[in-house]
């Protein structure tokens, strides 16, 4: 099984700020670094530091190049990303005293995909393969829906969520993977027990994976129930913890191990994450989540 990851690259503009600026408020930052990041290039990263193979398709702009050659260098095939015209897309992240963002995207090259960039991007994918997606790029409904008619499995990371990522055909889908206000918008549900009620009826083939913060994650699907509690962490920044989850998630999966251990691996790596700065370059390699997985109870 091959795995494509359709996905953004965006170039993070992280502002450590006293408290999120409030309306009409100037408010001073108390430091400023540039990361690389975007929910797209986060997972692959994350899917390669986990010891798996990836393809990543998707297109950045002028000045975009070093995001791609940092996931060359850590061994993603990047043949299928294009040169756009627009600006590499990037994103403007507050980073509050407890370690919370609060983000403002601009998608640019991520929002310029064509149904024939998309096209040439799954040529040599087919039946069995897997195509995983975020919602951060154009044309995720056409691109679902080629994936879906070459017979590949689909993974959907529906976020950011939007009226476009609600309208995908969710049963279709091999797994969706939310965090909790995303599932919220699917399904107007707040317990986590009433949304993987939800999801599962909507996806009785499919997995559903619900992230839940410093409260671990679940997975519900018809042969399993799993809740794997969060390691406890002191908290420095939590961007792409979700993507770190994921991509950990998806490599496991891939090499045979069962859900359970796959879902302890993820939450062990997401869980390191939030220790460090940054999106992606917070996101721990095989060795060390291998290293705390073995001397935790998780
Ligand atoms: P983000 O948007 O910040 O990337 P998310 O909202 O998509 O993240 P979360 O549910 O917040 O996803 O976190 C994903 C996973 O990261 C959790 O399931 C958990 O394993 C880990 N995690 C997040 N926050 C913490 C924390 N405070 N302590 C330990 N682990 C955490
Ligand atoms: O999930 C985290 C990512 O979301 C950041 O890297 C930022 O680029 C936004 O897309």
């Amino acid at each position: 099984m091959k795995i494509l990851n359709f996905g953004s690259f965006c170039i993070d503009h992280v502002y450590r700020v006293p408290h999120f600026v409030r309306p009409a408020e100037t408010l001073p930052s108390l430091s400023y670094t540039v990361f690389a990041g975007g929910k797209g290039f986060n997972q692959s990263l994350a899917i390669a530091r986990a010891g798996g193979t990836v393809a990543h398709a998707g297109s950045v702009g002028e000045g975009g190049e070093w995001l791609v050659q940092r996931l060359e260098t850590a061994g993603v095939d990047v043949s299928r990303v294009v040169k756009s015209a627009k600006p590499t897309g990037h994103a403007v992240i507050q980073l509050n005293p407890s370690g919370e963002n609060a983000i403002v995207l601009f998608a640019g090259a991520n929002r310029s995909i064509t149904r024939e960039q998309i096209d040439l991007g799954l040529t040599d994918f087919g039946a069995g393969d897997l195509l995983l997606l975020q919602n951060e790029i154009s044309e995720p409904a056409y691109l679902v829906q080629l994936a879906l008619g070459k017979g590949m499995r689909v993974v959907m990371n529906p976020a950011p969520m939007d009226p476009v990522a609600q309208s995908l055909p969710l049963e279709q889908l091999s797994m969706i993977i939310v965090n909790e206000v995303e599932a919220f918008d699917l399904t107007g549900e707040t317990s986590p027990e009433l949304i993987l009620d939800r999801l599962a009826q909507r996806m009785p083939q499919g997995d559903v994976v619900l992230t839940l913060g410093s409260q671990g994650a679940m997975w519900r699907s018809a042969t399993h129930r799993l809740h794997i509690p969060a390691i406890n962490v002191d908290v420095v920044d939590t961007t792409g913890a979700g993507d770190t989850f994921t991509g950990y998630l998806i490599a496991s999966l891939a090499a045979g191990l069962p859900p359970d251990a796959a879902m302890g691996r993820a939450v062990v790596a997401a869980g390191l994450s939030v220790t460090q700065a940054g999106a992606a370059d917070s996101i721990p390699d095989a060795a060390t989540v291998d290293r705390v997985l073995a001397g935790s109870a998780v």
